[in-house]
């Protein structure tokens, strides 16, 4: 039966072209659905496991290029050539470019170039999700001053939420969330709403950062709850890779995840899974050092 998410309802069809077909069966091999040879002849059921979900394996992975996959937001101009090996960043290079990203919460006064930006929206697009295909939907708030209204448009949020802080709600709620949560909510959230509209009043934007870009990742209910975090990091290391610093900013999730205006006015649907925010903009201090952090632990078995 085909999976039906909220872009996809049906199957996706398998189209081959028999006659460049060699049966090398590699489309097979990868396929871990409805393909199969038979009779000298490569096969489509789709009544095995949930039919072709779409994943485009077989297509990308056939010598012939003689498979094109239609439907589920697929077709035949989605497979495209793939870079020269050589082109491809090796680890030394990868792990340059981890190193050298920072959290950047200070940026010159210069907008996001469009052409930069659809570069980041062309790399979180390679992202992989759990199905596809991907559900994953991106606000873009492009420029200084757009950044700058959501961030006031936030900030009225947090204000009129303020009460989920105080000592009563907290205490109410301590029993449910744990001891853990409880400590976080009290020593990190509670003093935020104050902190971010009394800094917003004198002009100064603790929330965005006075950021020329501000991306919101999310997506629909039917998405793997991670996918809109795994497009948020590639967006991360892309903006990176073009020169731009970036932060996320985890604080303003959570309040769109719940009927009010700034979920209306941006066009994010509430039932949509909890996303992350991500600020970029090029950054006005150049950093000399990476800083080599630990994990909170790895365990081998
Ligand atoms: C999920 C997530 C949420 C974050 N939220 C915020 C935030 O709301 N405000 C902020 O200033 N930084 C935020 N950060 C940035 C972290 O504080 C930062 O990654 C951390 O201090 C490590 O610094 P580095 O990124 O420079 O290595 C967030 C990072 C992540 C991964």
């Amino acid at each position: 039966m085909p999976i039906v998410t909220r872009r996809a309802k049906g199957n996706a069809e398998v189209i081959i072209d028999h006659e460049l077909c060699n049966l090398c069966g590699l489309c097979v091999n990868v396929c871990k659905g409805p393909l199969y040879i038979e009779n000298d002849r490569l096969q489509v059921d789709q009544s095995i496991l949930f039919g072709c979900i779409g994943c485009g394996q077989c297509a990308a992975v056939c010598p012939q290029k003689c498979i094109v996959i239609e439907g589920r937001e697929m077709s035949a101009k989605d497979l495209i050539d793939l870079p020269p090996r050589e082109q491809r960043a090796d680890y030394e290079q990868l792990q340059a470019l981890l190193l050298g990203r920072r959290s950047i919460r200070d940026f010159k006064h210069q907008e996001v170039e469009a052409e930069v930006i659809q570069k980041i929206l062309d790399a979180v697009s390679t992202a992989p999700m759990g199905l596809p295909p991907s559900e994953v939907q991106v606000l873009v708030l492009q420029g200084f001053d757009s950044v700058k209204e959501f961030a006031s448009d936030m900030v009225e949020v947090f204000k009129s939420k303020k009460w989920l802080f105080s000592p009563l709600a907290l205490g109410i709620m301590r029993p449910f969330i744990g001891k853990e949560a409880y400590d976080l909510m009290k020593t990190f959230a509670a003093p935020l709403p104050d902190l971010f509209s009394e800094k917003m009043a004198k002009g100064e934007d603790l929330l965005l950062y006075g950021a020329p870009l501000a991306m919101y990742f999310h997506a629909s209910p039917t998405s793997d709850p991670l996918d809109f975090a795994i497009a948020g990091t590639y967006a991360m290391l892309a903006a990176e890779s073009l020169g731009l610093g970036t932060c996320m900013i985890g604080t303003v999730a959570p309040f769109l995840k719940y009927r009010n205006p700034v979920s209306k006015k941006y066009g994010i649907p509430t039932e949509n899974n909890q996303g992350i925010m991500i600020i970029f903009g090029y950054p006005k201090y150049k950093y000399t050092r990476s800083i080599k952090r630990s994990l909170g632990g790895v365990t081998y078995y």
